[in-house]
């Protein structure tokens, strides 16, 4: 029987994920959940066949070319690839794998949850109650932005997109989309389409952010694309905190130009932006778009399905390089 293929695995996963882990290779875990550092990775991946990693190990064209020989793929536990310099792993012969579509319901739960939270002040209520400054009730206290029937936009209708444009119409809001590509009629269901990003921006009384990061993507919401929202805005983010110019954003949060945002995904996380902690109408989590247990667990079972292709001679269904 010929050896079992060696994974290095960056991060503790969910057990059923390292049972068959355990199971059809020879794992290198990680049960403490360190975070490693590059020069980590690249010496614990010695003589192992394939990474499987988060978006939480960078692996820049540098990292890609100290790897061991040895190491013939990144299967990753994300959806999101921003962090592997595909371009690299490509003219080194790396596969590089993603984990698309399982995330869409957990994400697009997300979305709407910093979309309402954002509207209806949630993290402020939260506040009063646990630091018990709640002093009373009154017709003036707490009032938010109401979120039936307004205009939502979608940027980027992808697959989380589209689920959050569903989840959306329960809650009778007219929804509008920018995407590079326009949806058939039927996936639309009523959606009205922007050709630019700028046709987009003035019709959304809700802004929600669902495309990845790429070079055109960086920084696309910034201060001229903003001041294009209606008055009161408020803003979305569930994807990728690169796509928010941040001083641009928190500036429209000061100014009231944008009433409030939800934000789950930073640039530089964790070390976030230090002024969106400050302002009362942010309402912000810790990148948990995909954290509930059947999607993570999904996630890895997608992460090994890759794996188990590569290993087979086959071509792995999610092959991003
Ligand atoms: C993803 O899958 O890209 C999520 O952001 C978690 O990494």
């Amino acid at each position: 029987m010929s050896a079992k293929p060696v994974v290095l695995v960056t991060r503790k996963l969910p057990a059923a994920v390292e049972d068959r882990l355990r199971r059809d290779y020879e794992p290198r875990l990680n049960p403490d959940d360190q975070l490693y550092s590059s020069g980590e990775i690249i010496e614990l991946a010695e003589g192992a066949d394939a990474i499987l990693p988060c978006h939480t190990e960078k692996f820049t064209a540098e990292v890609i070319a100290r790897l061991p020989d040895s190491v013939k793929a990144i299967a990753n536990f994300s959806v999101g690839y921003d962090h592997v310099d595909t371009a690299a792993a490509k003219a080194r012969g790396l596969i590089v794998t993603n984990t698309p579509e399982v995330l869409n319901d957990a994400t697009a739960e997300i979305a709407m949850l910093l979309l309402i939270g954002a509207a209806r002040r949630a993290g402020e209520g939260e506040m009063l109650v646990r630091t018990r400054t709640w002093k009373d009730w009154s017709p003036s206290f707490m009032v938010g932005i109401q979120v039936t029937g307004k205009r939502l936009g979608i940027l980027g209708m992808g697959r989380v997109g589209k689920v959050v444009a569903r989840r959306a119409r329960g809650f009778d809001m007219e929804i509008h989309y920018h995407d590079v590509r326009r949806l058939d009629p039927d996936q639309e269901a009523g959606a009205v389409y922007h050709q630019t990003v700028e046709d987009l921006l003035p019709v959304c009384q809700f802004l929600s952010v669902h495309c990845p990061s790429t070079p055109e993507t960086k920084g696309l919401l910034n201060a001229e694309r903003i001041a294009l929202l209606p008055h009161g805005a408020v803003v979305v983010n569930a994807a990728r905190g690169v796509v928010i110019d941040d001083e641009a954003l928190i500036a429209a949060l000061k100014s009231g130009a944008v009433a409030a945002a939800g934000l789950d995904v930073f640039n530089d996380e964790p070390d976030i932006h230090p002024e969106y902690r400050e302002l009362a109408n942010t309402f912000l989590l810790p990148h948990i778009g995909s954290a509930t247990r059947e999607t993570r667990d999904a996630m890895g079972f997608r992460a090994l399905d890759n794996l188990d292709a590569i290993f087979s001679g086959h071509e792995p269904r999610d092959r991003v390089a």
